[in-house]
């Protein structure tokens, strides 16, 4: 088999990828390990940046996002038991973010393929990637006992961060950075109202929680728990206990609880692998990087990386121009440092840390009385929470 371009992985970036693609008439298979069921059954944050929501309109996957998404103009940050609000919308002069699930991103870029009749290969086994130092690379994967090959001009290594494509490269040509904090998010899923109709971030002496949905009839809930806990020792009334201990009362009198449709622990990790491209072999979302999710970048990384990528292979095929693939890296990498400062900013601000103990969480309570007192302060925050332009990354100086 032969493509322009071999995607590996078949989550939302290589599904994006895809579908972009498609729409500049460049041709490309997704190579995938899972089933396209287990691919749905991941359950991921849900909030969506106005550059991410444009990236799913240009790849003619935008409309149910825009019908059925619900766009959020505010944050609420809980702290010393008030809660206040964060107004995103005045104070970037009018940007929002949209709840969406990244559950329902995967299903309509998927519903897309199906459409399109594109080829996505499902269930491939033993996936590797060859000769991307070279002008011709080739993906190898076996599928049903027989061992396939695509030959291909570029590989765009989508596979997450337990992918084959950056296991691939050669250690000493990669760089990585990693932090890993002490602590994870519980996390349910259940079909009850949320208990506002914003996010609530809460800091409380019981550690961090965070209110979140996915429609106005199924919530998204987390609460801190230290990294040794495991699923097995949580109930689901446990859980409604311990989060509407770290709420105010009103949010607590609005809390409505009910089974689980999912319950999980997640670790937190801050991790980037420099650079992201290496000869005709890219890197893009979680198989280059990985934020915590305070404040909900992953996806919205993912997709930002996506739209640099569908720039540069366009500037390729379309205008016989290398520029957008020898400026990738450095493109996607600027806009990722400045989200994973973001993001471990406010992993650092919001969460209880065992080692930091009562002087640590003073400290925190100054910054986030600070954070809503200041409208620079509140300005920072909203900039960052919404996202900043893919542009951005062209600007001269910082
Ligand atoms: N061969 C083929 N496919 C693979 C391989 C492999 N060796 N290894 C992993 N994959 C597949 C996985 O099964 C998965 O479907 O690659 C896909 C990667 O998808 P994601 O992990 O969802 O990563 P990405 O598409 O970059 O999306 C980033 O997911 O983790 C969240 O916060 C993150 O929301 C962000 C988004
Ligand atoms: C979620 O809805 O899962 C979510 C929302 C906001 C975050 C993180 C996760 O900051």
């Amino acid at each position: 088999m032969r493509t322009q371009v071999a995607i590996i992985g078949a989550g939302p970036a290589g599904l994006l990828l895809g579908q972009l693609l498609f729409k500049s008439g460049i041709d490309a298979v997704i190579i995938e390990q899972r089933s396209p069921d287990y691919v749905l059954g991941r359950i991921r944050a849900g909030v969506l940046e106005q550059v991410s929501m444009d990236l799913l309109d240009q790849a003619g996957v935008g409309a149910r996002a825009q019908a059925e998404g619900l766009p959020h103009d505010g944050i609420e940050l809980l702290f010393k038991g008030a809660r206040h609000r964060i107004d995103l919308h005045a104070l970037t002069g009018g940007s929002r973010v949209t709840v969406y699930g990244q559950t329902e991103v995967t299903r309509d870029l998927m519903d897309a393929r199906a459409a399109e009749g594109l080829t996505t290969v499902y269930d491939a086994q033993n996936v590797s990637v060859h000769d991307f130092d070279g002008q011709q690379p080739r993906v190898t994967y076996e599928k049903d006992g027989q061992t396939h090959e695509l030959v291909c001009d570029f590989i765009a290594g989508c596979d997450g961060y337990h992918g084959v494509c950056r296991a691939s490269v050669p250690a000493d040509a990669l760089k990585t950075y990693e932090r890993v904090y002490p602590f994870g998010w519980l996390g349910v899923l259940a079909d009850v109202p949320p208990v506002s109709h914003e996010l609530i971030y809460a800091n409380t002496e019981r550690g961090f929680a965070l209110c979140s949905m996915r429609s106005t009839t199924r919530s998204r809930y987390y609460v801190q728990v230290p990294t040794t806990d495991k699923i097995e020792n949580w109930t689901i009334d446990q859980f409604w206990t311990e989060l509407g201990n770290r709420l105010d009362p009103e949010a607590r009198a609005n809390l409505v609880t009910g089974p689980a449709l999912e319950m999980s622990i997640a670790p937190l990790r801050s991790f980037v692998a420099e650079p992201m491209r290496f000869g005709r072999m890219f890197l893009a979302g979680d198989a280059a990087h990985i934020v915590p999710p305070t404040g909900a970048k992953g996806l919205n990384l993912a997709a930002s990386d996506v739209g640099y990528l569908w720039t540069a292979l366009t500037e390729f095929y379309n205008d016989k121009s290398a520029v957008g693939i020898d400026t990738y890296s450095d493109r996607c990498l600027r806009r990722v440092w400045r989200a994973e400062r973001f993001s471990w900013w406010f992993t650092s601000l919001m969460h209880r840390f065992p080692e930091t103990g009562e002087f640590g969480q003073k400290i925190q309570e100054a910054e986030l009385d600070y954070l809503v007192n200041s409208r620079a302060a509140s300005t920072s925050l909203a900039e960052n929470y919404v996202g900043l332009p893919l542009g951005f990354a062209e600007a001269a100086t910082p």
